[in-house]
C-alpha cells in the first residue's frame, strides 16, 4: 500500500516507523493524512506483527503541529463533525491496537498533534519540543481525545489549565507532569525511540500485547472487574510458548527466543 502523507517502515527486528510527512506545515493532519493514518491502522498494522511501532514528525521542527487549521476554517459544521468522528476513530485504532507504540517527540505536538502522542502508549520528547492545546486560540477546544485522554494522564487541575489557557509548555515542564516519560538531545529522539523499542522486542511479544490490553481496557473498569480481567489475561499468557521458553531460558541461564506463540 502506498501513502503520499504519511511513511512506513518496518525494520529487520519487527519494529515499525511510521512517520507523519507534511513538514511544510509543520505535519498539520489534514483529511487526506488522516485517512491514510486510519488505512495504516485499520489495513495495514494488524498485518505487521510489530514488537513496537514508533510514530514521529518528519522534518527536524514538529511532531504534528495538530489538525490543519486552513482545512478547518473552510469546513462546515457537519465536516467538521465528520472530520472529529474520523479522527476519532483513527486515534482509537492506534490506542486499541495491541502492539505497543512509542511517540518519538521531535518538536511542536499541539492540539491533535499532542493528543496523538497521547494516544500512544509511551511519549519521549526532545529537549526542544513544545507540547500543548492551543484550540481555545481559534475558538474550539480539543477535540480529538485531548480532554479525556490527557485528564486520565495529568489529572483534571493540570488538564484545565492546560485547555483553558491554550499555552505552550516546554519538555522540561512536559515530563514534570507526567505528559512525557523521558527528555532527550534532539538530534538523538529516534535513536532513543530505537533503543526503547529494542527493549520491548527484546521481551515476550504476547506476554507485552496481553499486558497492554489489561493496562488499557482495566483502566476504565472497576477496580475488581479490572482485576478479573488482568487474571484472566495472564493465565491464558501462562498457557503459551512464550512462557516455557521464558521460564526455560531463565533457568538455562539463556536469553529466551520468543515466537509470540
Ligand atoms: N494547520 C495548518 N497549517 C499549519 C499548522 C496547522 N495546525 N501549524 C503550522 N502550520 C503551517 C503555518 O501556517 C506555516 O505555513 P506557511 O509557511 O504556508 O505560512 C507553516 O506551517 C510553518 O508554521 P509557522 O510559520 O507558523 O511556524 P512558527 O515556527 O512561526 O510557529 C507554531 C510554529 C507555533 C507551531 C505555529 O505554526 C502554530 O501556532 N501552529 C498552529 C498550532 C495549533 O493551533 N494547533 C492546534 C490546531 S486545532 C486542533 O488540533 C483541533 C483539535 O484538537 C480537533
Amino acid at each position: 500500500m502506498s501513502f503520499e502523507y504519511i511513511s512506513y517502515e518496518k525494520k529487520e527486528d519487527g519494529i515499525g516507523i511510521l512517520s507523519i510527512n507534511r513538514p511544510k506545515v509543520l505535519n498539520a493532519l489534514n483529511w487526506d493524512t488522516l485517512r491514510e493514518l486510519g488505512k495504516f491502522f485499520e489495513e495495514v498494522l494488524p498485518g505487521e506483527n510489530l514488537k513496537a511501532l514508533i510514530v514521529t514528525g518528519a522534518g527536524d521542527k514538529a511532531f504534528v503541529a495538530g489538525a490543519d487549521i486552513a482545512q478547518m476554517n473552510s469546513m462546515s459544521a457537519r465536516e467538521f463533525k465528520e472530520y472529529v468522528d474520523y479522527a476519532h476513530k483513527v486515534y482509537q485504532l492506534l490506542e486499541d491496537d495491541p502492539c505497543p507504540s512509542i511517540a518519538a517527540i521531535n518538536g511542536y505536538a499541539l492540539g491533535g498533534g499532542c493528543e496523538l502522542a497521547l494516544a500512544c502508549d509511551i511519549r519521549i520528547a526532545s529537549e526542544k519540543s513544545k507540547m500543548g492545546f492551543p484550540e481555545v486560540k481559534l475558538g474550539i477546544f480539543p477535540g480529538w481525545g485531548g480532554t479525556q485522554r490527557i485528564t486520565r494522564v495529568l489529572g483534571l487541575g493540570k488538564t484545565k489549565e492546560l485547555v483553558f489557557t491554550g499555552e505552550m509548555i516546554d519538555a522540561e515542564e512536559a515530563l514534570r507532569i507526567g505528559l512525557v516519560e523521558k527528555i532527550v538531545p534532539h538530534d538523538d529522539v529516534m535513536t532513543e525511540a530505537l533503543a526503547l523499542a529494542g527493549s520491548i522486542a527484546k521481551r515476550g511479544p504476547l506476554a507485552v500485547r496481553l499486558s497492554k490490553t489489561a493496562i488499557n481496557a482495566g483502566s476504565e473498569m472497576d477496580l475488581q472487574k479490572a482485576l478479573l480481567l488482568e487474571k484472566t489475561l495472564v493465565s491464558l499468557c501462562f498457557d503459551s510458548a512464550d512462557r516455557v521458553e521464558g521460564m526455560q531460558s531463565f533457568l538455562e541461564k539463556r536469553e529466551p527466543s520468543f515466537t509470540g506463540e
